[in-house]
């Protein structure tokens, strides 16, 4: 059921897929179905390229025959990606995948960015589940003491003898907030000061549209303001939400 839910969320988003269109490809089990959807797409003649968020995505790509790029030039049109949690002002948390950092840098990149999720992802506040941030393994335990000092309890993903590595070659850190984060934006700014920190799971006025799939089937719920620190939209290119 769960499956079917966000294969009609990612079914929604190629809906927003055009002929020339860079698109960015998130990762995990929902943004997966939209890969899947756009090698059909591509293997029926459309001609689109990629930017992948994470290897295991980028390997997906490849199989279905979706051109891939690494280095950009100008912004990405779309970017599509799964989320942990989904809040009423779209804040999002992700990386419970471990690809939350190369995913905030495509979201950044994109003129828009659309989450696709089946509704048991929406909360009234995030923190719900654990919020993932990525830190250099390099001095790790103090990183993780400054973390501590923000009122967070963590732990290391994988644990402390067999650590999960991110593409990137850094550790994950899973931080409990305790009553949830009333405000994600300051929260946010708390974690990226701590030394040692890479980045973190908060996607804070990143989201354009999410796309949430429940039985009555997919729905599309925007975003009125304009997002602050994204690649700025050019005017009249229709990405303006
Ligand atoms: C990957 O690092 C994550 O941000 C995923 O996008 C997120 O965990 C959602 O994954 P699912 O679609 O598998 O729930």
């Amino acid at each position: 059921m769960t499956d079917d839910l966000k294969r009609a969320a990612a079914e929604k988003a190629l809906e927003l897929v055009h002929d020339g269109m860079l698109v960015g490809l998130g990762s995990g089990s929902t943004a997966r179905f939209f890969t899947e959807g756009l090698g059909r797409l591509v293997a029926e003649g459309m001609k689109v390229r990629g930017v992948p968020t994470s290897r295991e995505t980028a390997e997906l790509a490849a199989e279905l025959g979706i051109p891939i790029v690494t280095e950009l030039l100008g912004p990405i049109d779309l970017a599509v990606d799964g989320a942990d949690e989904v809040d009423p002002d779209l804040n999002l948390i992700k990386g419970r995948g471990g690809a939350l950092f190369r995913e905030k840098l495509v979201a950044a990149a994109s003129k828009r960015f659309v989450v696709v999720i089946d509704e048991s992802k929406l909360v009234k506040q995030l923190g719900v589940g654990v919020l993932p941030v990525e830190v250099l393994p390099f001095l790790w335990r103090t990183t993780a003491e400054r973390l501590a000092e923000l009122g967070v309890s963590l732990v290391v993903r994988g644990g402390e003898e067999t650590p999960y590595i991110t593409d990137n070659g850094n550790l994950i850190l899973d931080l409990t907030v305790g009553g949830g984060i009333a405000k994600s934006a300051d929260f946010g700014f708390e974690l990226k000061k701590v030394t040692g920190v890479v980045e973190h799971g908060l996607f804070v006025a990143m989201t354009d549209t999410v796309i949430v799939a429940g039985p009555e089937g997919p729905k599309a719920i925007g975003r009125s303001s304009q997002p602050a620190g994204k690649y700025p939209a050019k005017p009249g290119d229709g990405a303006g939400r």
